[in-house]
């Protein structure tokens, strides 16, 4: 049922005097979408409300992510200044939140004051400890724009996989990071300019200098209970040899430099940002206690012990993307401050995919949040079940609408849903809504009564080790268990004739509906909420849960109301159809202005042999996403490439298609293998790959002129 690996934390959690749970400051240039809120925010909500339900300590901060060159990107695009951008996507993306009841103690911003100070105060403490090193560099420039191309500034040719499209601080074709310098035919993204090298200075943090120490703390120490996909990225980074990374920019949108000598340059977004997380809870921290002090209590909260104490849990949910800055590069300047706690784990998850491709802010190719509620209103527990049924937790996963509509009408509905409504309609009906009490007990209430007391244990387990689908489908389970004791015991057939019997089974289905509503509280917000007013219960914690004696006898019920409502095949058309539509506007709109090449000879085509070939084997890459290695018969010979084609076809589909290939391209080691050649493929402008084929097959190795 569930596709775990298995093989990490197990690790027993050690006790801490408090929790510190961040989520990722997403960036605020655009709203969030279900793959935000599948691979980091309900992940980091459940397990924060579980933690509240235990009664711990807990603080859960996030806000909006707002400098970065993408901003300043997008401000330029729509005319108007980086700050109306990130006003308008913070408001968007908070409310979105709420919507969702992500419970955050606080959802700050990047942009406010106490952030710029937080931030500044960390970079002068490094200055002065003497912890960067100061490199004078020849950067690109954009003669025309006068300004230095940093990171997404620049695209250019990826050097490792050729990829076009590359920036100048990643290629996302390959996921290789890179530098502006490393690109090849570099072009500014201000001007479409051929940049040229220009002399600048900064700051950089010398992360070599503790790769032996996060070497020791990451590989050894956490060997047991991060996520093998984290540790996995972790190692290879490792691996590869850290190198300093510069921590200024060139740029005029972010946190000043704190330095004479540095005017005119800012914090590289990815030092602010994850300072944002301890300048978020120092806001929280004033703010709590405004609030303490208004309502005249003499009580204050202070930020520090979230932050530097020893018995602090530091917990940080990401997306895989970000795996990198909060497993080494935080880590590490979080330990050249000396002060700071260090997390202790980080459990990322992998990326969701939308009817089969990847998800897209540019093209549309999303469910935004708030579409999403406007329409499906007051259905955000069903969102939140489908993307954790169906979390991105191990590998990447696909939602689709189908898959949305089942988990609703058969799951939710069928199982949570309908137990619950025929124990309470059942109650109301032979007791009037008031619980009746246990009479003799069978065999069968006992084997119930002993299982009803197994489920905390359990789902707690997996909630300690992050493994939230394996937790809800615990919760489902004891759903299941409630309606097959009913379904067994029918007690609507009972009544006239053994009306002790009834009281019972009702008795102890309404103990189910008491454990479902407290038990379902970190997963279903809404819903358990509803369960518990139908139960009139009030907010049991989790450790009552197990028990067979949550609702007393003679205990009065409120009325009982529908948890779930069926989902129609319209409207899940509706957004089938939607999408549909995106997909075409994608492929009518004019292809993203890609200007011509210089002008080349026919000599200069002739140099390509170009020659068809067949795939003979296919396989993936290990520790890729997107690289396959096959094996090809092109007529004279048969020979390896290495192809970033992986999101796009399966390995078994391709053996015995016919390809066109270049054959004459200069080998290259790609991630450890030496690829031959390349095959030729298009690319739509939903951004899918095809193969080019011949439309008859014909020889192996027949030359394309
Ligand atoms: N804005 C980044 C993203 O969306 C995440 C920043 S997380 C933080 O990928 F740690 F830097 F805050
Ligand atoms: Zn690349």
């Amino acid at each position: 049922m569930c596709e775990q690996s298995g093989d990490y934390m197990t690790k027993p959690t050690k006790e801490v005097k408090r929790y510190t749970i961040t989520a990722a400051l997403p960036y605020a240039n655009g709203p969030v979408h279900i793959g935000h809120l599948a691979g980091v925010y309900v992940p980091a909500d459940i397990y924060v409300r579980y933690l509240r339900l235990k009664k711990k300590d807990v603080i859960f901060i996030c806000g909006s992510d707002e400098h970065g060159v993408p901003i300043t990107i997008k401000a330029r695009q729509e005319g108007v200044s980086p700050q109306q951008i990130v006003d308008k996507y913070h408001a968007i993306i908070k409310k979105a939140f709420s919507d969702f009841d992500i419970s955050f103690d606080i959802y700050s911003r990047t942009s406010n004051a106490i952030h710029h100070q937080t931030a500044s105060d960390f970079f002068r403490t490094l200055f002065e400890k003497g912890e960067f090193i100061v490199k004078t560099q020849q950067q690109l420039y954009d003669e025309e724009q006068k300004q230095f191309l940093a990171d997404r500034y620049v695209v250019g040719t990826c050097p490792r996989c050729s990829n076009e499209k590359a920036y100048g601080d990643q290629c996302e074709n390959c996921g290789t990071s890179l530098s502006p310098t490393d690109l090849i035919n570099p072009r500014s993204v201000l001007s479409g300019n051929l940049p040229v090298l220009k002399e600048t200075k900064h700051w950089f943090l010398p992360l070599d200098k503790y790769s032996k120490w996060l070497s020791k703390w990451i590989l050894e120490d956490h060997k047991d209970d991060w996520k093998t996909n984290v540790y996995g990225q972790c190692k290879s980074w490792l691996d590869h040899g850290l190198q300093p990374r510069a921590v200024t920019r060139d740029l005029d949108w972010g946190v000043q430099v704190p330095l004479e000598e540095a005017i005119g340059k800012v914090l590289y977004v990815w030092f602010d940002a994850p300072i944002g997380y301890i300048s978020a809870t120092r806001e929280w921290a004033e703010l709590r206690n405004q609030q303490l002090e208004a309502s005249g209590k003499t009580e204050k909260v202070n930020w520090v012990p979230y932050w530097k104490d020893k018995d602090t849990k530091l917990i940080h949910f990401i997306g895989k993307d970000n795996i990198v800055f909060h497993c080494i590069v935080f880590p590490g300047m979080l330990k050249a401050e000396g002060s700071y706690i260090l997390p202790d784990n980080v459990p990322a998850n992998e990326f969701l995919n939308l009817e089969g491709a990847k998800i897209s802010t540019s093209r549309n190719w999303a469910v935004w949040l708030h579409e999403y509620l406007q329409d499906f209103p007051g259905q955000q527990d069903v969102l939140r079940y489908v993307l954790t049924a169906n979390a991105p937790e191990t590998k990447d996963n696909d939602f689709t609408w189908k898959d949305f509509q089942t988990r609703n009408n058969s799951e939710l509905l069928a199982i949570f849903g309908n137990f619950v409504n025929r124990t309470m309609v059942l109650t109301l009906k032979y007791f009037d809504g008031k619980v009746p009490d246990k009479q003799e007990l069978t065999e069968t209430d006992r084997e119930v009564i002993s299982q009803i007391s197994s489920f905390p244990a359990k789902i707690e387990q997996s909630l300690e080790q992050y493994r939230f689908r394996e937790a809800l489908t615990e919760l489902m389970n004891l759903a299941r268990l409630g309606n097959k004791y009913l379904t067994e015991t029918e007690p609507w057939k009972l009544f006239k004739t053994d009306e002790n019997r009834v009281r019972t089974i009702l008795n102890i289905s309404l103990q189910v509906c008491a454990n479902l509503a407290i038990l379902s509280q970190p997963f279903l917000p809404v819903s358990s909420r509803k369960l518990l007013g139908m139960l009139n219960l009030a907010e049991p914690g989790w450790n009552e849960a197990g028990s067979t004696a949550l609702l007393k006898a003679g205990h009065q019920l409120n009325q009982p109301a529908l948890l779930f409502e069926r989902i129609e095949d319209d409207a899940i058309s509706k957004q089938v159809e939607k999408l549909h539509s995106t997909k075409q506007a994608n492929s009518e709109e004019a292809p993203e202005a890609n200007p011509s090449k210089p002008e080349i000879t026919y000599e200069d085509f002739a140099k390509m042999d170009i020659r068809t070939g067949t795939i003979l084997e296919a396989e993936k890459v290990a520790k890729t996403q997107k690289l396959l290695k096959l094996k090809i018969d092109i007529g004279i010979d048969k020979r390896t490439i290495v192809s970033g084609i992986a999101e796009f076809f399966k390995p078994e589909d391709l053996i015995g298609k016919q390809i066109c290939m270049l054959v004459n391209l200069a080998p290259r080691n790609i991630r450890g293998t030496d690829s031959h050649g390349m095959i030729l493929t298009v690319e739509d402008a939903a951004g899918t790959l095809y193969l080019i084929s011949p439309t008859e097959v014909v020889n192996n190795g027949s030359e394309i002129k």
